[in-house]
């Protein structure tokens, strides 16, 4: 059916009433990049519903495009740049469409991606996504009163507090087992590649109670696994709390979200290997709820580069924070971050990384080729690694990598795993959820499943996901 508003037997003037009626407040949101990003996107959905606004997840159903960016790398920034150029032509057909790019790229680029995209209506950097309600009822007001469109918002100040902004979680039809929490914005750790202090500001802590007291809330809408989310956790707090008998903030933290009733499962990312004291690791001894997968970004093995990247550990204390931790719970499972080909890696500086990557045995990383960001010191580094370079190394780490997961998944494979349900899987058939190692599975069971820890056994798997079904606990079939 036609959209009534469009209807050309209407009237101008009853179109105009029309559109007032219908309020042309359908939100679309695509977010690009970390699950920071995510979780400020879900935050940003919800205080727009709260405003009266409409989030649609179908794209061609929305008056309001909003693009949530990331500028980690060049690749994503042109990614969101070609979809808001893509999008800016609809607005020739679609007079009032709002286009605004939030996050990371607008704080990076701010007002100088009106060059690229004369067409953007809203510029949002990472300090103001609380403000996008006011400022889509302000260009919405604005566009009533006839003020002629081309007019556009950019806010990418700073502003204090803004990291006890991000709190508001969406109210979604299906229920929500496994949720994201915000503890700390910003990262005053000024790797040398790393573009994230400049787009995320100073790192800032949000209070504890009030972390815990969002927790609670999830657990009491039934949420069973929370993830704490910042950009170095094991910094959390350090400039608002004291260390008791040795205990970092962050691992206060963590034991007061393990206190909570009905939270089942707790995770973090991500933390940085200087922080990751023994507090932490003995933490894994003392609290089940915290499940035994850590992404530890290891970023290079070489120690010289490690230098250059201005990244403060050795290769051989990260080493040991592994095995310490394994020492804990041998049954640990990995994930990493590496860059390969930084400015100045030379063949025998990957050799190491190569080998640590072997030798920790990850079950899932990350490998990302550099990307030169402007206004960080290596982009001002002479010997750039060649491209096809940055490639074999990355498909020799990817190699590596699979061959880790096959060999883990063939020892799961007649295992019985604890798996929360999350809901249904894409095909809408048959159910999903999570091994405590992280392991996405897909297995047969019924709705009211969703939520609960339930016993899979593993009978067959694929590099990533693992198919199985249900057992009654403690019962063998
Ligand atoms: N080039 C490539 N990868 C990068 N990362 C951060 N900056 C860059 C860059 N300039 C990677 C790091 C980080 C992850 C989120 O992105 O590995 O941990």
């Amino acid at each position: 059916m036609d959209h009534p508003v469009d209807n050309p037997s209407l009237t101008h003037g009853a179109s105009a009433l029309l559109k007032t009626l219908l309020q042309v407040n359908r939100v679309y949101i695509k977010t690009y990049g970390c699950q920071m990003n995510e979780r400020d996107s879900e935050a940003v959905a919800a205080m727009l519903r709260a405003r009266g606004y409409r989030i649609v997840s179908n794209e061609a159903d929305c008056d309001i495009m909003l693009l949530n960016t990331c500028s980690v790398r060049d690749a994503a920034e042109q990614k969101a740049i070609g979809k808001a150029g893509n999008v800016a032509a609809r607005k020739k057909k679609q007079p009032d469409f709002v286009l605004g790019i939030l996050g990371c790229m607008a704080q990076n680029r701010g007002a100088a991606l009106l060059d690229a995209l004369p067409d953007l209506d809203l510029i949002v950097g990472t300090q103001k996504f609380h403000q996008v309600p006011d400022y889509l009822d302000n260009l919405r007001a604005a566009r009533e009163a006839g003020v002629p469109i081309g007019s556009s918002i950019v806010d990418i100040g700073e502003e204090a507090g803004s990291q006890n902004t991000i709190r508001d979680h969406l109210e979604v039809d299906t229920r929500q087992v496994s949720a994201f929490v915000s503890i700390q914005q910003g990262c005053n750790m000024d790797c040398h590649f790393c573009i994230v202090p400049k787009t995320r500001g100073d790192e800032r802590s949000r209070p504890m109670e009030d972390i815990v007291r969002e927790c609670e809330q999830l657990a009491a809408k039934g949420v069973r696994e929370i993830t704490l989310l910042g950009q170095i956790v094991t910094s959390y707090g350090r400039r608002d709390y004291v260390h008791t008998d040795g205990v970092s903030p962050f691992v206060q933290l963590i034991e007061k979200v393990h206190a909570i009733d009905g939270i089942e499962r707790i995770r973090f990312t991500s933390p940085h290997p200087r922080g990751f004291k023994q507090d932490l690791v003995e933490a894994y001894g003392r609290l089940p709820k915290l499940c035994e997968y850590v992404h530890l970004p290891m970023q290079s093995g070489s120690n010289r580069i490690l230098k250059a990247m201005n990244r403060p550990y050795s290769r051989e204390r990260y080493k040991e924070i592994v095995e310490a931790l394994r020492a804990v719970r041998p049954d640990m499972y990995f994930s990493t971050d590496i860059i390969v080909g930084f400015p100045g890696e030379t063949e025998a500086d990957f050799e190491e990384t190569r080998e640590l990557f072997e030798a920790c045995n990850y079950d899932m990383a990350y490998i990302f080729k550099y990307s030169i960001r402007t206004g960080t010191v290596a982009a001002e580094l002479a010997d750039q690694v060649p491209e096809e370079e940055k490639e074999r190394r990355n498909q020799v780490l990817l190699d590596i990598l699979r061959r880790n997961s096959e060999r883990r998944n063939a020892t799961l494979l007649d295992t019985v795993e604890e798996v929360l349900v999350e809901g249904p899987d894409k095909t809408g058939e048959r159910f999903t959820g999570r091994t405590r190692g992280n392991r996405v599975t897909i297995f047969d069971a019924d709705p009211r499943l969703v939520g609960e820890l339930v016993s899979l056994k593993v009978q067959r798997a694929s590099v990533s996901t693992l198919y199985g079904s249900l057992v009654l606990s403690g019962v063998e079939n």
